[in-house]
């Protein structure tokens, strides 16, 4: 049988020659120096005496290596720490709340005040001392209670309370935290001064509501005065002014009777101005009555003031309707009915306009009054307007839950623009004092 030297029958010989010799070598050890030449022991000695001297040597750099990388993280950590110092007092001394940290059975371990005249107590008296106490017994309590509740919850728990100071009443409000596991931070702060001014502006706020609704209340009875006069003036006018009109008118005539056909004539000419005149009364005391929109119908009433100005001042006026409701609430048909009338005055007195649209429509809920022209126009906002037309128009509008607007602008034209809740009732003032519808 032939035995061929293949590479890896090579290499397994040689592994076994060298495990051979590496035996021999430890038993020549085993066996101790008698076995070997000295020179040889010598040489195994120092050799293995520099291979532990480097190890140690490697073992003790790297042990430096590692103190040195400790010592500059601890360095990094004190001034990590320093800095973290540095930070909580300058935030401590920028806060003006008192601080308390107290264990969870409500001792007091450690504060911190600003001013140690704004504590309740010395320090010297609650250092160590049970919350109950130093508080008051009833407000002792409280904060046991918020300490309980704030050692639960991860929220902090706020409490507001008053002590009698030696300045005084002070209202405090503190918020209650857990801090680690067994251990309460109370953060207190002095809000007297915000609280003093939160019922000012309460009491200003309530101040106001009065004064508004006084505002209101007087608008409201001017308004309801207003049409209480207009009522009467009407009234003179159509049974008194009338009637001495229409006698006047036939003495006048009966006069002329057996007169000159000269005096005739002329005294025809008069009877004619009188019954204009006459006319023109009869007119005027129909406009002023309250409750010709609620006896003729809103929409009837206003196509006659719109009638009545186109014919009364030579200007073009057209209305337009749609979808209004048959009945409407007296005091909105009468706001509606005073709103054109007022517009269209305006029209004539200010605008310059020969034109005019009115429109009035039922928008669903409400009720929609547009008046349009194309004259002049003029800045709503300005300060100077000194007229009672506009403010009026406003009031009335409010009164009965509505919205007014009035867009203008010079050269540009006027519209105004009302809505009005068809179900508002007169306000609840007007209501209150039972007058007239206004
Ligand atoms: N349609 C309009 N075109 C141009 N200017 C107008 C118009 N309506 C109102 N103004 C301006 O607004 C002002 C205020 O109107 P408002 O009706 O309040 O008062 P007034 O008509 O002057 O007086 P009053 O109505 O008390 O008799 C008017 O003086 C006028 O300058
Ligand atoms: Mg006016």
């Amino acid at each position: 049988m032939t035995f061929t030297l293949t590479p890896s029958r090579r290499r397994v010989l040689k592994t076994l020659a060298a495990l051979a010799l590496a035996r021999r070598v430890d038993s020549a050890f085993a066996q101790s120096t008698t076995s070997l030449p000295p020179k040889l022991v010598n040489a195994v000695y120092t050799r293995q005496i520099l291979i532990i001297t480097v190890c140690l040597l490697v073992a003790q750099m790297v042990l430096i290596a590692a103190l040195l990388v400790r010592r500059s993280r601890l360095r990094l950590m004190a001034d990590a720490l320093r800095a973290g110092e540095a930070r909580h007092g300058a935030l401590l001394r920028a806060l003006p709340d008192l601080l308390f940290v107290l264990n969870r059975d409500g001792v007091y371990l450690d504060y911190y005040a600003p001013e140690v005249s704004g504590l309740y107590a010395p320090p010297e008296c609650f250092l160590g001392k049970h919350v109950r106490d130093i508080m008051p017994p009833d407000l002792a309590v409280r904060f046991e209670r918020a300490f309980a509740e704030a050692l639960v919850s991860r929220e902090p728990v706020v409490t507001e309370y008053a002590l009698d100071m030696t300045s005084g009443r002070c209202e405090y409000e503190a918020r209650i935290v857990r801090c680690g596991d067994d251990k309460i931070l109370s953060i207190v702060r002095d809000v007297t001064a915000r609280k003093a001014s939160e019922r000012a502006l309460a009491d200003g706020e309530a101040a106001l509501r009065a004064s508004h609704i006084d505002n209101q209340t007087l608008a409201a009875r001017l308004i309801v005065a207003q049409e209480t006069e207009r009522q009467r003036i009407s009234r003179d006018l159509h049974d008194d002014l009338s009637q001495k009109l229409a006698v006047l008118n036939i003495e006048v005539t009966r006069l002329a009777a057996d007169s000159p056909p000269e005096i005739r004539r002329r005294v025809d000419d008069i009877s004619a101005s009188v019954n204009e005149i006459a006319e023109h009364v009869h007119d005027l005391s129909h406009q002023l009555h309250p409750s010709r929109p609620e006896a003729l119908g809103l929409v009837p009433a206003i196509r006659g003031v719109c009638v009545d100005m186109s014919r009364q001042h030579g200007i073009t006026v057209e209305f337009r309707d749609d979808d209004v409701p048959l009945r409407i609430d007296g005091a909105i048909s009468l706001c509606a009915y005073r709103l054109v009338q007022e517009a269209l005055r305006n029209v004539v007195k200010h605008s310059g306009a020969t034109r005019a649209r009115v429109e009035l429509t039922g928008v669903g809920s409400t009720l929609k009054l547009v008046v349009v022209d194309e004259g002049r126009g003029f800045v709503p906002d300005a300060t100077g307007l000194s007229g009672l037309g506009l403010l009026s128009m406003r009031e009335r509008v409010k009164l009965l839950d509505g919205e007014f607007g009035i867009h203008s602008e010079p050269g540009m034209g006027t519209r105004l623009e009302v809505r009005m809740p068809l179900a508002a009732s007169v306000s609840h003032v007007l209501a209150a004092d039972e007058q007239s519808p206004v």
